[in-house]
């Protein structure tokens, strides 16, 4: 078989995804119709011309406008069931995504209707696919930390439904020692953690994530190789990072994929994932990234595999439910 038929075959799991960032452009003109909100844009391919980025912000103000769209349980319901039928169609056998409430909140749209939407197509994908996944709730690190806190007061009557809490927006500038008291709550109160460090940050903030937050996972995490101790302490402590290779492409982090350091953390030894993050946005599901990366960095298929079964050993499910995965 070719490569991209195995690497659709084997059973993969993506831990970085965003469903606010998961709506394709027909399903985004299709709730902005049905919700009444004004598009900036009347195709899908319109939309997927815009899909044109500089750098993260500049993905940040478009990925916060299509938000709007997003109104009704069922709105949230359509999104995530649309995402997790697609994933399984690529041979994810188990997805944890994020989703983040501010987005909603600050709109009035009660956090009811946006966990009932998600848990009930999370359950429904479940019994329908046989696709395993898990809800992180995730803040808004451009925002307060006060208001962070008060999002973790929000999911507290879903606290046996949420997994983990990570946190996304933009980053340079938003270091995680700034968000050392969230975090510390969120441990306190059982939940797994995770935190988007060093896509545009430095290394530092990879290790304030990792010495302070004390995170059990980081997000993108590329610019650890700038630093070979910290490296050795992600290699020691087996923390996973998931890496986006297709995200970072788009949002230029790297060059091109060439030049992409996904290579090189494997050699270095470090526990690195491939995952979405944002599917239409950037161009690409689970595979796509693989297959860019297995073209573009000449990955060997035992490379590939490796990188896949970190992601069953990433993932914030039980150790019950990795082993079938494994
Ligand atoms: N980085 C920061 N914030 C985000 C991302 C990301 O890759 N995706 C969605 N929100
Ligand atoms: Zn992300």
């Amino acid at each position: 078989t070719d490569p991209e038929t195995f690497i659709r075959g084997l059973p993969k799991t993506d831990l970085h995804m965003h469903l606010e960032g998961s709506i394709e452009p027909e399903l985004m003109l299709e709730l902005a119709e049905r919700n009444g909100i004004p598009l900036r844009w009347d195709t899908a391919d319109a939309l997927r011309a815009a899909y044109d980025f500089h750098d993260l912000q500049s993905f940040l103000d478009l990925y916060f406008e299509g938000c709007k769209v997003l109104v009704t349980e069922r709105d949230f319901r359509d999104v995530t069931s649309a995402y997790l039928a697609r994933a399984h169609l690529d041979g994810v056998v188990h997805a944890e995504v994020f989703i983040g409430p501010q987005s909603f909140t600050e709109r009035g749209i009660p956090i009811e209707a946006l966990m009932r939407g998600v848990l009930g197509a999370m359950d429904e994908a479940r019994a329908q696919h046989g696709i395993t996944s898990a809800l992180l709730i995730s803040v808004h690190r451009h925002r307060t930390e006060a208001e962070a806190m008060a999002v973790l007061d929000q999911i507290l009557p879903w606290r046996d439904r949420v997994v983990g809490v990570g946190m996304g927006g933009a980053e340079v500038g938003n270091p995680p020692s700034r968000f050392a008291r969230f975090f510390g709550a969120a441990r306190e109160l059982g939940f797994r953690t995770c935190v988007h460090a060093g896509e545009e940050g430095p290394a530092a903030y990879v290790r304030e994530a990792v010495e302070i937050l004390q995170v059990d996972r980081i997000d993108h995490g590329n610019a650890s190789m700038a630093d070979s101790a910290l490296v050795r302490d992600l290699v020691e402590r087996r923390i996973p990072l998931t890496v986006c290779p297709l995200s970072n492409v788009r949002l230029r982090v790297v060059s091109n994929m060439a030049e992409h350091p996904l290579k090189s953390m494997l050699e270095a030894g470090l526990h690195v994932t491939v995952n979405s993050d944002d599917p239409p946005y950037f161009g690409g599901y689970v595979t796509e990234n693989l297959l860019a990366c297995y073209d573009a960095l000449d990955l060997s298929i035992a490379d590939v595999v490796r990188i896949v079964r970190n992601g069953i050993e990433a993932s914030f499910i039980t150790t019950e439910g990795r082993d079938s995965l494994l």
